[in-house]
């Protein structure tokens, strides 16, 4: 963590990038290095994917607005909370996002789901679009997306300006590793987008791979290195 980074419990914000809240947990951070680990088996990294991407959900939805519901309990009559998680929809932004979703479900199972197909080039390293599908309601609804790995910010960026051509206005963005450049551009294209990240790595190489990051997350979900 900078020298500069504010601590506010369990979230970690840099002044720098304003738009960023790392969240802070031990079983975070731990199930994350798991994750990074070479030797880790896809079976295995499908399974962290899935509790990170639970734990993160939590704290994209911490300030969720709830409404009151009168309720009985076995012993008197109380108003509780209510959160209508139709109101909120995970967009995993294909292929690797997907691994996300699940985890997500586990928490706000009445939350729906759209689905964003974009494909990073190898050598430009610019996405390309092949699929959009998004419920609907926009307008009213809190949006999630989902990417494992936000590296230069292209595919992030491009899932966001789709969703807001398409009406959405509240936008989360939620990844488990991400870059300094991914962070930025991200803030440059769409500063009101947060982003929530479990780890705030340090670089990408030359090929737009995160440093140390966990290699390419959709080849160790599905298999294909
Ligand atoms: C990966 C990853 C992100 C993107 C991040 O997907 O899941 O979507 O790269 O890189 P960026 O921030 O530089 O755009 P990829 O395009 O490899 O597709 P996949 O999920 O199908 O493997
Ligand atoms: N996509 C990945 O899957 N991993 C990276 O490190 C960068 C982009």
């Amino acid at each position: 963590m900078p020298a500069d980074t504010v601590s506010t419990g369990p979230f970690a914000r840099d002044p720098q990038h304003a738009n960023l809240i790392v969240t802070r947990h031990p079983l975070l951070e731990h199930k994350v290095t798991l994750l990074r680990s070479v030797e880790t088996p896809k079976k295995v990294f499908k399974e962290l994917v899935d509790e990170i991407a639970q734990l993160l959900a939590y704290e994209v939805t911490a300030d969720l607005r709830t409404e009151p519901r009168t309720i009985e309990t076995p012993l008197e009559t109380m108003e509780g909370a209510y959160v209508d998680g139709s109101r909120i929809i995970v967009v995993p932004v294909l292929r690797a996002g997907l691994g996300m979703v699940e985890g997500v479900l586990q928490l706000i199972p009445t939350a729906r789901v759209g689905h964003i197909g974009l494909q990073r080039d190898d050598d430009t390293l610019e996405p390309a679009d092949y699929y959009f599908k998004i419920p609907p309601g926009a307008e009213g609804s809190l949006h999630i997306v989902t990417d494992p790995m936000l590296a230069t910010g292209g595919s992030a960026s491009a899932a966001v300006s789709s969703l807001k051509r398409r009406g959405a206005a509240s936008i989360r963005l939620m990844c488990i590793v991400c870059s300094p450049e991914g962070v930025r551009r991200m803030r440059e294209d769409h500063p009101d987008v947060a982003v929530y990240a479990a780890a705030f790595d340090r670089a990408l190489n030359d090929k737009g791979y995160i440093l140390p990051g966990l290699g390419d997350a959709g080849d160790r979900l599905f298999g294909t290195l």
